[in-house]
């Protein structure tokens, strides 16, 4: 049986709906004034130089924002300075010796970087590229799993002034190709390959499929993950990183100068159409940003001991592994592998080992966490906890409660941080010192961010009723375009909600959203055609390309279903052309086919073979009513269908039956 108090606990927290920072919390917050709402505002945007403070500068900027040309805004004008530097140099003195990355493989081993060592590394590294030919604006390509060597090669790419574009280690070789090619990138670091659940993958392989799909000349730098583990050959126009770096042992590379605006990295992220969108992310806004939203948001104070488990494939490891808690001057803690190798207590193992203050994650893993149990937690002392954090998708309440009970114990500020590749950092959440937490929702925008929730034609929702998040001001993080691509940045972000002649940019983050009394913010999600799994984004159309790739197949439909673990799975809807044979071969042939062009995490969870695929008169796929079915949900009115009599049937199918 229960412990009585245990239970009375679990209904008393299951009721509660706020929950008030804690007291100890507030005491050391870096933030604790709720006056800083009011003061952004009356203050904006120079409120901002609060962000650019938090920077070295080599020269100061004219402005904080330039709006002559809008929505091509610009952040701290003419301002100068180098990321690399500002993550590194600068923290020599009086923090050289201090841990800036702490590292631990899956199968235990760890690698620990001062800030003197990680200079170093990064400096040899740096003087590597430039000697493989990299220029200041030439795009290098990161195609690695979480290694050090992935920071080391993004910082050392800052300090030369060479864009990085990181892929993530589990898209496939197709995606690869595709961002190189987008990207018009001629140089790759990767590596040989990495362990997932004990087992050594090879990575190289893939890395070079990719390669060969990409149209121009390539250089690539392998780092050596796993020795003797796996051997593996190089070509002429391949480099072992080792062996480049011995070569500039003691190399120093003077950080290249910078303008405010000059772009730090691009990050290739799903949208409507298949095509992924190449975000240009600058220098000193971004960075600024990051560093700013660290330090309000997640509490990053230098001697913390911080940890983000996301992967620095995403934004979230871009702004919140490396780029906001280096440039605060903080040990960072880097995790090679997945949470339940060897057992399931490998966070907490983690938590523990390091004394982790600070834990940033995503809802996809608590909600495994909580399937676990807390018998996992319990067998660890994660009383060095000061802060918790979420990020990447919705949270529902119990899984909310169940973070702040057994990982938090009680006394654990939350932040549910809503924000998006494009916007560089958080966005909407509470700050931790200030706001009341309401489990599930996100909470006010923060200061100086004017983020609103409307209808369709712009105007603020009531209280209760669902609409669109809109951001009605700049902010120094945003994304500055699309690459080379200045007018599907338009059409993408700024179209749905503006009006360029009042002078009027409203950017459209395409989620659902609801507001309450208090204007905190609850996300419904996605309203565009991408698919969040396990908070990754996918877009649907290169789910659907990819299914139409694989030979047999007439038409197919993506959508997401609700899923317990994952928020949301792949469901396809698949045609098949006359003489191919609907069945278990086919359906494995169409996964196959998906992992091998978007890579694993885009796996369909279901394939549901149909002669026809609901459409609307005018010809359009009524997704909306597939998600429905997906869903195993009431089905509304299929009148205006061209063909209502496949939905019957597509839903007993899906339904088993
Ligand atoms: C979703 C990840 C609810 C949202 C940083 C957004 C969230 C998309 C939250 C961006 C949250 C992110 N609550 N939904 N706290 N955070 N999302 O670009 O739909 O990979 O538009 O950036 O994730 O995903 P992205």
């Amino acid at each position: 049986m229960s412990d009585p108090e245990e239970t009375q606990l679990e209904a008393r927290l299951a009721e509660q709906e706020a929950f008030e920072p804690p007291e100890e919390f507030v005491e050391q917050a870096n933030v604790s004034d709720p006056s800083i709402y009011e003061e952004f505002e009356e203050n904006w945007p120079e409120c901002w130089e609060a962000a650019a403070e938090l920077l070295d500068w080599e020269s100061d900027y004219d402005e904080v924002l330039n709006d002559d040309d809008e929505p091509f805004y610009e952040w701290f004008t003419n301002g100068e300075l180098n990321a690399s530097a500002n993550c590194l140099d600068r923290h020599l003195d009086d923090r050289g010796d201090e841990t800036a990355i702490q590292w631990e493989g899956e199968l235990g081993e760890t690698r620990e970087f001062t800030y003197a060592e990680l200079h170093r590394e990064v400096n040899e590294f740096a003087a590597a590229l430039r000697d493989l030919g990299v220029e200041e604006d030439d795009v290098v390509t990161m195609y690695m799993p979480m290694i050090p060597e992935l920071p080391i090669a993004m910082l050392a790419c800052a300090r030369i002034g060479a864009p990085h574009s990181v892929v993530f280690a589990g898209f496939s070789a197709d995606a690869l190709a595709t961002r190189m090619n987008s990207a018009e990138s001629e140089y790759l670091v990767t590596c040989d390959g990495y362990y997932r659940r004990g087992d050594a993958l090879d990575h190289l392989s893939k890395a070079n499929e990719g390669l060969g799909g990409v149209d121009h000349d390539t250089s690539t730098v392998v780092v050596d993950r796993l020795g003797d583990e796996l051997e593996h050959e190089l070509t002429d126009d391949q480099h072992d990183y080792d062996d480049l770096v011995t070569e500039h042992v003691g190399a120093e590379v003077e950080p290249v100068t910078r303008d405010a605006e000059d772009m730090l990295f691009l990050m290739y992220t799903s949208g409507t159409t298949g095509k992924p969108k190449g975000v240009k992310h600058t220098t000193a806004g971004y960075l600024s940003y990051a560093a700013w939203t660290s330090h309000a948001v997640l509490d990053v104070k230098p001697d913390d001991t911080y940890w983000c488990a996301a992967d620095i494939g995403w934004i979230t490891g871009h702004s919140y592994i490396v780029y906001g808690p280096l440039a605060l001057g903080t040990t960072s803690v880097m995790y090679e592998g997945t949470p339940d190798y060897p057992d399931k207590d490998r966070l907490w193992d983690i938590v523990e080992s390091y004394d982790v203050n600070q834990l940033y994650t995503a809802p996809t893993a608590i909600r495994a966490f909580m399937k676990w149990g807390s018998q996992y937690p319990e067998q660890h002392d994660l009383s060095s906890l000061r802060l918790l954090g979420t990020v990447g998708e919705p949270i529902n309440p119990k899984a909310w409660k169940w973070y702040y009970k057994h990982i938090g114990n009680e006394s654990c500020p939350i932040v549910d941080t809503w924000w998006q590749t494009e916007t560089g950092g958080m966005m909407i959440t509470t700050l931790p010192g200030i706001g009341t937490m309401k489990p599930g929702s996100a909470g006010p925008p923060l200061p100086g961010i004017d983020a609103r929730v409307v209808d369709e034609s712009g105007d603020e929702v009531a209280p209760g009723e669902a609409g669109y998040v809109t951001v009605n001001k700049p902010w120094p993080g945003m994304l500055r375009t699309l690459y080379k691509n200045d007018e599907r940045f338009i059409n993408e972000y700024w179209q749905e909600y503006s009006d360029p002649d009042a002078d009027d940019w409203v950017y459209f983050p395409e989620d659902g959203a609801k507001i309450d009394d208090d204007g905190y913010i609850t996300i419904l999600g996605r309203v565009d055609d991408v698919i969040n799994v396990s908070g990754h984004r996918l877009g649907t159309m290169e789910i659907e390309s990819a299914v139409v790739g694989v030979e047999g197949v007439a038409e197919a439909a993506a959508v997401g279903g609700d899923h317990e673990m994952k928020g949301e799975a792949v469901y396809t809807y698949v045609i098949l052309e006359d003489g191919y044979e609907e069945g278990e071969e086919m359906a494995q042939s169409i996964i196959e086919g998906v992992e091998e062009a978007i890579g694993p995490i885009a796996r369909p969870e279901k394939v549901i073979f149909t002669p026809e695929l609901p459409k609307t008169r005018s010809g359009k796929i009524m997704r909306r009513l597939l998600e429905d079915i997906a869903n195993g949900e009431e089905l509304g009115n299929t009148s205006t269908l061209r063909n209502p009599e496949v939905v019957e049937d597509i839903a007993k199918k899906v339904r088993g039956d």
